[in-house]
């Protein structure tokens, strides 16, 4: 019986959503494990679209679906979200959905930081955030200051917790030329909002090891891609966590032996929202057909997504940095009917071919891709449930991406409904 982690292998909106609610049903327990609402999940069942931004994507079967540790929840979000999805007939209850009593939260104090400094950055040193407050909520957790959400069931030491963080924002807010906040508004939005996600809390650590020790099978749900990891990724222009799949197991609190398989979630081809190196962007006519096939709009923030061709030399340096043992390869569909597709193989830098995405912010810039092209398919792939309804050169595509990356394809994804999918290798049965 193995234990699934599920993790974007490039800048994110890979199609994690889609297949973890597919994954979901042979699951027990979901648990996000970093991250927050930056991130954006779409589930298409029955023509019906979800979409998850802090809840698990389990949620939606109704499975047990735990928001680890390693999260930073805001509770108003938190709160209508649940709403959201009870309009569209989920119901979500202390049943299903649990909160990790240490999980740190994101306030209205981070959400304007986020602003603030986007706001005041130039062009070249915006990254290009969601706004959510992610950076500074992580900030203030390794900071040591953070409001945490077992703090709102103890009101009466909350007080002490929010000086200890005011000290620090409100000097950042005077040397900005910004109002300061006031204990008390900051209390008065924390107590407000309590009764509402004290019936969720638990111990995170404690649902998996019981779930662990009973045999059942747990999915963890990674949010945002291997490039945007706070180390692996094209640092600055990153999120604030660790995305790769060594962090399922500390943001949930277990240990890394109880993960058994990492499934690998990539694009056919390449997308980011945000600013940053992207060496096989298209600004052109290639990048607009891939957009406006796929959809390319991001879920949070309803931004294009900056889009281009395959890019084997990050995702088979994501191959090691998360240790995925298989990959799922989602939206193929989106290529159908190019004559020619282009796969980036390797990269010149300042003269020299090199097959590893550099460290530093200027050679990531710099690199150049060196392509191979391969031929395209007039055929469509779209909906296609059974590798036998695959056009040749279509396969001939897919296996190539696997010889180059590194590792086999486990799943295949050809549309945005729950069960337009290939099952190749089942990660669960490893
Ligand atoms: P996530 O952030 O990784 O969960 O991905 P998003 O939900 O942000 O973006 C993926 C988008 O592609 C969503 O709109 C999905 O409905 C859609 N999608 C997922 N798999 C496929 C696929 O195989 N083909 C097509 N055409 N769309 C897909
Ligand atoms: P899912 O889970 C794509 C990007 C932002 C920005 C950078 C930092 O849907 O794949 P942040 O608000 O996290 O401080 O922003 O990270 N980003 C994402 N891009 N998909 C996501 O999540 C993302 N979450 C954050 O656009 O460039
Ligand atoms: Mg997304």
């Amino acid at each position: 019986m193995a234990n699934v982690v599920v993790v974007g292998s490039q800048w994110g909106d890979e199609g994690k959503g889609k297949i973890v609610d597919w994954l979901s049903e042979q699951a027990d327990v979901i648990v996000r494990f970093q991250g927050g609402h930056n991130a954006g999940h779409t589930l298409v069942i029955d023509g019906v679209s979800y979409k998850l931004s802090l809840l698990p994507s389990g949620v939606v079967r109704g499975k047990l679906s735990v928001i680890g540790n390693g999260v930073v929840v805001d509770p108003h979000a938190l709160v209508s979200e649940i709403e959201r999805l009870k309009e569209q007939g989920v119901e979500i209850t202390p049943d299903i959905l649990r909160v990790a009593d240490n999980a740190t939260l994101i306030l209205s104090v981070h959400r304007e930081l986020d602003a603030l400094r986007e706001n005041a950055a130039s062009k070249e040193n915006r990254i290009g955030t969601t706004k959510r407050g992610i950076g500074p909520a992580y900030e203030d957790k390794v900071g040591r200051r953070a409001v945490r959400v077992m703090d709102l069931a103890n009101l009466e030491t909350l007080p002490g917790k929010i000086d200890r963080m005011l000290v620090h924002h409100n000097a950042l807010l005077r040397g900005l030329g910004e109002p300061e906040i006031s204990a008390d508004d900051l209390y008065k939005e924390l107590a407000s909002v309590a009764e509402k996600i004290l019936p969720y809390m638990d111990r995170s650590w404690q649902i998996l090891d019981e779930a662990r020790r009973a045999g059942k099978r747990i999915l963890f749900e990674g949010a945002q891609g291997a490039l945007l990891d706070n180390d692996h990724g094209t640092y600055p222009f990153v999120t604030s966590s660790n995305t790769v799949s060594g962090q399922a197991a500390a943001g949930c609190g277990l240990g890394p032996n109880s993960i058994d398989y990492v499934l690998g979630i990539t694009k056919a081809y390449t997308t980011r929202v945000g600013e940053g190196p992207f060496p096989t962007e298209q600004q052109n006519e290639v990048g607009e057909f891939l957009g406006t096939r796929g959809h390319e709009f991001g879920v949070v923030t309803g931004r294009k997504r900056r889009c281009g061709w395959f890019d084997a030399v990050i995702v088979r340096q994501t191959v090691c940095t998360s240790g995925i043992s298989g990959i799922a390869l989602t939206k193929l569909d989106v290529l159908d009917g190019l004559d020619e597709i282009k796969i980036c193989v390797g990269y010149e830098l300042d003269g020299e071919r090199i097959d590893y995405l550099p460290a530093s912010q200027g050679a990531q810039a710099r690199v150049v891709p060196i392509y191979e092209t391969l031929p395209g398919w007039k055929e469509t792939t779209k909906g296609a449930r059974s590798w036998a309804d695959l056009p040749a050169q279509a396969v001939k595509y897919v296996r190539h991406v696997e010889e180059l990356i590194g590792a086999p394809v486990a799943l295949l994804s050809t549309s945005p409904e729950r069960d337009d999918t290939i099952l190749v290798q089942n990660p669960f049965q490893d």
